[in-house]
């Protein structure tokens, strides 16, 4: 891996501290960074270098999954020395003018070619502002590479969206550019390609003709937390649908390319996205469902309602939950509802993919007064790491009555990378496979723009429901109308 400037803007925040500290040290321990590389924080406040480094080293002491103890103290203080500090107002030029001497000073010191990656760990209002004063300093003319990543939200709407990219294009190629869906980080989420497409078996029903529909949730047992600025202007739909559960649909409904490569992927989930059935304004209240939660008990514990919320307005009309039904119009997928649906203040925490395959022979065994269950293949991203698979077999303690019985592989592993250690190993050797390309960030949003308008016209239906539930009664309607229930724990 070639030598590498780490330019890191907002190097004091609760990101840093709690995952791209952590994530660095672990691939600098696993050798996987540059044997040359530079890491300079920048943040509003003045901070000597040694407070920095010092700060550094103890979010790793808190943080990270391998304790900083387990690393002989050379090498914690052989990483630590890459960092330097310095102080930076986003739209002051001249401090990005002080930022370059700074790094061209590192890079002389280390000898190091300039390639350099920008992570931009801050609000999205600074993107563009930065993204420019990067261009404009010249700290984005480098010899090597230079690139820039990126952390959500990608705009508000459709056309925010558009026009923060159309900045950001300025000063950057798209393939430059590194967005990161953390989604796309998590093993389950990655190894769903493989498992998809690397088995001949699974690609044989992996279509209308065997599966009866898809379930794709992401449920969690906490609320608003200490987000409520955010969290009421965005809402699930923005905070999830948009990004997160899309970029899950459009994994687990790839087509198989001739070769795994990142560009073939990137294709292949764009044509999945394009062939989204568009839901209209007029008729949104047909295939989403929109919910708030209200009081309740979660894992024995008694809650607010979002409305008690501190911050949130009593009179928000802001969705914690939506659920929905969608169609990919392609001939693979033609017939197969793709069911969605995420939630804040549920029963429980869980994110996992479902594939009910279809069933005929569901009578089989009338005669006997038995039908059989449907095949089902369960992909459990979080906090499970685990696909099974069930099937019909006989209990014999129990006169041999069918029973569905569930095949296991648990993919846990102790240790395992985390979503932002893979994500950023990945932006180093310019790999964007599992990164979030243009494209399908627009045509997620133009997707989601309709549905929108339409909770701001409040023409769906804003549905109250427990805390600690499973969601409004309104969402299992949405299944039953197609015959089919939720499958929350097979
Ligand atoms: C974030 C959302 O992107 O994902 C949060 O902003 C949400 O609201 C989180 O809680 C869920 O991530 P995970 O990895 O816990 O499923």
């Amino acid at each position: 891996m070639e030598p590498m400037t780490y330019v890191l803007f907002g190097a004091t925040g609760d990101l840093a501290k709690r995952k791209i500290y952590p994530a660095l040290y672990n691939l600098f321990v696993d050798g996987k960074l540059p044997p040359s590389f530079s890491i300079i924080g920048l943040g509003r406040r003045e901070l000597s270098n040694d407070t920095f480094q010092s700060q550094v080293e103890q979010s790793l002491r808190q943080f990270s999954r391998r304790s900083a103890n387990a690393v002989s103290s050379s090498d914690l203080n052989a990483f630590l020395s890459a960092f330097r500090y310095h102080p930076l107002d986003v739209n002051n030029t001249e401090d990005y003018r002080k930022l370059l001497q700074l790094v061209k000073s590192r890079e002389d010191e280390l000898n190091m070619k300039s390639n350099r990656l920008f992570y931009l760990s801050v609000a999205p209002e600074f993107f563009d502002v930065i993204a420019l004063q990067i261009k404009e300093s010249g700290l984005g003319d480098t010899e090597g590479w230079k690139r820039l990543i990126i952390e959500k939200p990608f705009g508000h709407d459709l056309s925010s969206a558009r026009s923060l990219n159309a900045k950001l294009s300025e000063a950057f190629e798209e393939n430059e550019i590194y967005r990161i869906d953390h989604y796309l980080g998590k093993s389950m989420v990655q190894n769903l390609e493989t498992l998809v497409l690397a088995n001949p078996v699974i690609q044989a029903v992996w279509n209308k003709d065997h599966i009866a529909n898809v379930q794709i949730t992401a449920s969690e047992t906490v609320g608003v937390e200490e987000r409520a600025g955010y969290y009421d202007n965005a809402g699930a739909i923005r905070d999830m649908v948009q990004n997160h559960m899309l970029q899950v649909l459009m994994m687990t409904a790839l087509h198989l390319p001739s070769q795994i490569t990142p560009s073939n992927i990137k294709d292949e989930k764009r044509k999945i996205i394009q062939s989204l059935q568009p839901i209209n304004k007029p008729e949104a209240a047909l295939s989403v469902v929109r919910g708030q939660y209200a009081s309740g008990s979660v894992n024995g514990k008694d809650v607010p309602g979002y409305l008690e919320e501190p911050g949130i307005e009593a009179t928000s009309k802001n969705d914690t939950f939506v659920a929905a039904r969608l169609w990919i119009e392609d001939p693979k997928w033609e017939g197969v509802p793709f069911y969605i649906r995420t939630g804040k203040r549920m029963s429980g925490k869980s994110t996992r993919i479902v594939v009910e395959f279809k069933n005929p022979t569901k009578e089989l065994y009338l005669s006997r007064n038995e039908i059989t269950s449907p095949n089902l293949l369960v992909i459990e991203i979080n906090p499970n790491e685990r696909v099974s698979f069930q099937f019909n077999g006989k209990n014999f303690a129990s006169n041999g009555n069918l029973e569905p019985v569930q095949l296991s592989f648990n993919a846990e592993q102790d240790k395992l990378p985390e979503a932002y250690e893979r994500l950023i190993f990945d932006a180093l050797r310019g790999d964007a496979t599992f990164f979030a390309h243009w494209n399908e960030v627009e045509l997620s949003w133009q997707w989601v723009q309709p549905i929108l308008e339409a909770f701001e016209e409040n023409l769906v239906p804003l549905h109250s429901y427990e805390a600690g539930s499973n969601g409004p009664e309104a969402s299992d309607q949405l299944l039953e109308e197609d015959g089919f229930e939720w499958w929350l724990d097979p």
